[in-house]
């Protein structure tokens, strides 16, 4: 007998309607599986062959064929087991009564017939939402992921034997209860705030900037300045995660298999590569299952690269594209998987090898040429795309000793979410400033002839490359933004001009 059963399958994030068919027929007991499985897939037959048993049923010792239709979609991972041991259940004629039409099943089995759970199953439950599908069952252990996900009936359950009774209607079951997104973003809270980064008031103000107007930001300054701590602060002063954005970023993270238990991401991702990161781990790949890489994962947060200059030229390289496009494309045999990768990129270095250079407080022991060689490392294109470049010096032990840490993240905030709103109003959509191309510069970045003559005041002065040009006129429309001035003036100009430490000519 014949018997089909409905699962999906994941193209990056989007997901396809996958048709489990079983076929038993009399003759040698063989088992065939078709249908382009990838090795976990194959490996599947030894599973559900002790889950069966152990759930008390029979696996059946005639030819089985197994189809995954439709063929020419790959399909990877371990939640076919479950579609395909209740094929061969019903096919077998095992489950009599069954209501299987329009379930979609996702689930890996255990030997003792137990659902494991999967990766991807947020993904899958989005776009088979999309195609119609209401009915789902997924593992007991994802349940959180169909928690915010409306119109659907998805049925998180424990074991073979669970989703059998499901099935035949011999037992009831609840189905996930829908959770609301803004209360959980609202007991949700980044690990640091604006306030306990004591002075570093220069860098503070360009991360506001940066993060208004979507700039890139290069922190360079010794060690132990608060780089580090001043970039994790970054994600505590971008506008709050849309339901839409986090949905987004969530599934990025559900194929990775690393959500957490809330089952959905409110905050925005603070990601954080070592220098000695593939651009595989990176960018995404894998050989078994495509898996998206740290750009992805940084999706509508920050990606930020500690020790700029000791990234491998490769994987610097490897991230120009994204930081144009917003989005990556991996590629191998099988074909091309495309990941959202829409990050804020910051990065931090030390200002020469030693780390004290331009320190008010400590020497230089670097030659000119080391320093040359140290800096030659990042420049070029990957500059191109940071629009601000800032020098962050330690703090004081005063300031440190001080009780007053400035304003909260939460104050920043706001003037931040108004000068996007002005930038939203101005591009008619989610655009920022740091995306403007020539065209749109000329549009929305006129400029007085005195700011043109600041302009080339510290072209002269600092002897600035022609790319700085564009990126000081940008940070000048945000910097505007923030001050609610519709024309850039010449204080902003000025201010603008100021975040430019890696520009010069000499470099
Ligand atoms: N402005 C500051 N306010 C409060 N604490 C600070 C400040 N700057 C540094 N610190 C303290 O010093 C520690 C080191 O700072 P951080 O790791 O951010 O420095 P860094 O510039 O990233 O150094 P490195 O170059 O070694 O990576 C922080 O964990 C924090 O406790
Ligand atoms: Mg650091
Ligand atoms: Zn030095």
């Amino acid at each position: 007998m014949l018997a089909k059963v409905k699962s999906f399958a994941l193209v990056g994030l989007d997901g396809v309607p996958v048709e489990v068919e079983a076929d038993i027929n009399r003759g040698m007991t063989s088992y065939e599986l078709v249908g382009l499985p990838d090795a976990a897939v194959k490996e599947s037959r030894e599973r559900i062959n002790s889950a069966i048993r152990n759930s008390r049923m029979h696996f059946p010792v005639n030819r089985i064929t197994v189809n995954l239709a439709p063929a020419d979609i790959r399909k990877e991972g371990s939640h076919y087991d479950l579609p395909i041991a209740i094929a061969i259940l019903k096919a077998s004629e095992q489950l009599i009564g069954a209501q299987t039409d329009g379930v979609v099943m996702l689930g890996e089995l255990a030997l003792d017939g137990t659902i494991r759970p999967v990766s991807g199953v947020l993904p899958a439950l989005i776009s088979a939402k999309k195609r119609g599908f209401t009915r789902f069952i997924i593992p007991f252990a994802n349940a959180n992921e169909a928690a915010y996900i409306e119109g659907i009936e998805v049925f998180a359950l424990k074991s073979l034997t669970e989703a059998v009774a499901f099935l035949t209607g011999a037992e009831n079951f609840e189905p996930v209860a829908i959770r609301s997104f803004s209360a959980v973003q609202k007991a949700a809270r980044y690990g640091t705030d604006m306030s306990l980064v004591k002075g570093q008031v220069i860098a503070k103000r360009a991360l506001e900037i940066a993060v208004a107007g979507g700039h890139n930001i290069l922190l360079s300054g010794p060690p132990g300045a608060g780089k580090t701590m001043l970039a994790r602060c970054m994600p505590t002063i971008m506008p709050d995660l849309t339901f839409e954005e986090a949905l987004e970023v969530t599934q990025i993270h559900s194929i990775a298999g690393d959500l957490s238990e809330e089952g959905i991401i409110s905050l925005r991702p603070f990601r954080t590569p070592h220098h000695t990161a593939t651009t595989v781990s990176l960018c995404g790949g894998g050989n078994a299952r495509i898996r998206p890489g740290e750009i992805s994962k940084a999706h509508k947060g920050v990606l930020f690269l500690d020790e700029l200059p000791e990234y491998s030229r490769s994987a610097l390289e490897s991230l120009r594209q994204p930081l144009e496009d917003k989005v990556i494309t991996v590629t191998r045999a099988g074909g091309a998987v495309t990941f959202p990768a829409d990050f804020m990129l910051c990065a931090s270095m030390n200002p020469c090898p030693c780390g004290n250079y331009g320190s008010a407080t400590r020497e230089c022991t670097c030659t000119p040429a080391q320093i040359r060689r140290y800096r030659a490392k990042i420049s070029g294109p990957l500059l191109d795309r940071i629009d601000l470049q800032v020098e962050v010096d330690s703090v004081s032990y005063d300031e440190l000793a001080s009780e007053e840490g400035g304003e909260s993240s939460a104050e920043i905030k706001k003037r931040v979410e108004r000068a996007r709103a002005i930038q939203r109003e101005r591009f008619g959509g989610p655009m920022t400033n740091a995306n403007m191309g020539e065209k749109e510069i000329k549009k929305f970045c006129s400029l007085s002839p005195q700011c043109e003559e600041i302009l080339r005041g510290a072209f002269e002065r600092l002897s600035l490359s022609a790319r700085a040009r564009s990126r000081i006129i940008k940070v000048a429309r945000t910097i505007a933004d923030l001050d609610f001035s519709a024309e850039i003036k010449p204080e902003h100009v000025l201010e603008a001009t100021s975040y430019r430490n890696f520009d010069t000519k000499e470099r």
